[in-house]
């Protein structure tokens, strides 16, 4: 097995050259080397940006991996995982690591079922904020916290040596032995504010008007509903807390829905309210309003359907 930390040693591997994949990079770069999977479409070299300082990001570009990859980092979007993974098992060590990080829900049990028993599977929930201005500079608005956790069982079996390594790489970094409760509130947070924001073309601030609390309160209630079904405990007042505090804590900001839906570019509706649409109708649940913005912002009615 090849070591998997350290200068000289392995690299680690991440996917793709997007504002968070960009801005990881770099941040890792800094302590160990990083090689950027990038498309033929991709540009070659990056910038990163951060106040005034701009410098080359700290990785390098490659269309294919030298090595059998040991970690693989993926920061693509939650409809792109199951393609980028696909593209990039086949190159992966029979036992390495993978490191997803994404807004929304996507089907990790699908995903275990693809790995062999000795690769790790984890999941990062990330306050970093970023940009890009073009394809190929991003600029890295703020530092927040990040909290990862490990997915299966060979993850659980490392994650306290690994969560030792990625902390002297990545700031702010801790661990949760309840990833699938954090990515729960996370999910909260986005549905209170992303398709109200989306649909009504609001900054994030402007989503705290009374005259869109009954629906803030519908979405959580029917995501809160769903969880309840699958066997996780979320409490709406808290819920609500905590989405009112982010849209006073980034008021000034479109989200990243909505700059998706204003540049034409594929939403992660279906990662959100898609998510909570569909898992409802599995479970005999009814989710009329994430149904609703699901249907406002794809222009279509849910596949489900
Ligand atoms: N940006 C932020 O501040 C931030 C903060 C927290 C969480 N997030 C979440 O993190 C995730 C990523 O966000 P982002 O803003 O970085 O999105 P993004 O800018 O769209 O980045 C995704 C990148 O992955 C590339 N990609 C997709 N499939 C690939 C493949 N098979 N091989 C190589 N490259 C591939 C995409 O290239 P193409 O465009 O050519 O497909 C794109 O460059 C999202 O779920 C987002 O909600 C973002």
């Amino acid at each position: 097995m090849a070591e998997k930390t350290g200068q000289g040693l392995a690299p680690t591997y991440l996917i793709g050259p997007g504002a968070l994949g960009l801005t990881f990079a770099h941040l890792m770069g800094q302590h160990r080397p990083v090689k950027l999977l990038v498309k033929p479409s991709h540009p070659s070299t990056f910038y990163y940006c951060h106040g005034q300082q701009k410098s080359p990001v700290a990785a390098t570009a490659c269309l294919k991996p030298c090595e059998p990859i040991t970690e693989l980092w993926l920061f693509v979007k939650a409809h792109q995982l199951q393609a980028a993974l696909a593209q990039w098992r086949p190159y992966l060590a029979l036992d390495a690591d993978i490191i997803i990080s994404h807004n929304g829900m996507s089907d990790l049990a699908t995903l275990k079922q693809q790995l062999t028993p000795q690769q790790g599977l984890f999941f990062m929930l990330t306050q970093q904020a970023a940009y890009k201005t073009d394809d190929k500079h991003v600029v890295h608005v703020s530092q927040g916290d990040s909290v990862i956790g490990a997915v299966n069982a060979c993850a659980q079996q490392s994650f306290k040596a690994q969560l030792k390594q990625w902390q002297r790489l990545i700031p702010a970094l801790t661990g949760s032995d309840d990833i699938t409760h954090a990515r729960w509130q996370k999910l909260l947070v986005n549905l209170a504010i992303n398709p109200i924001a989306t649909w009504y073309q609001l900054r994030n601030g402007e989503v705290a008007a009374p005259c869109y609390a009954s629906d803030v309160f519908a979405l959580l209630q029917e995501a809160i509903a769903v969880a309840k079904a699958q066997g996780i405990e979320l409490s709406l007042p808290q819920s609500l807390d905590s989405a009112y505090q982010v849209m006073r804590l980034t008021a000034g900001n479109r989200c990243s829905m909505l700059q998706d839906k204003l540049l034409g570019r594929e939403t992660e509706i279906e990662a959100m309210c898609g998510f909570i649409a569909s898992s409802a109708r599995q479970l005999s649940l009814s989710a009329p309003i994430n149904e609703l913005y699901y249907r406002r912002i794809t222009g279509d009615t849910p596949s489900h359907c």
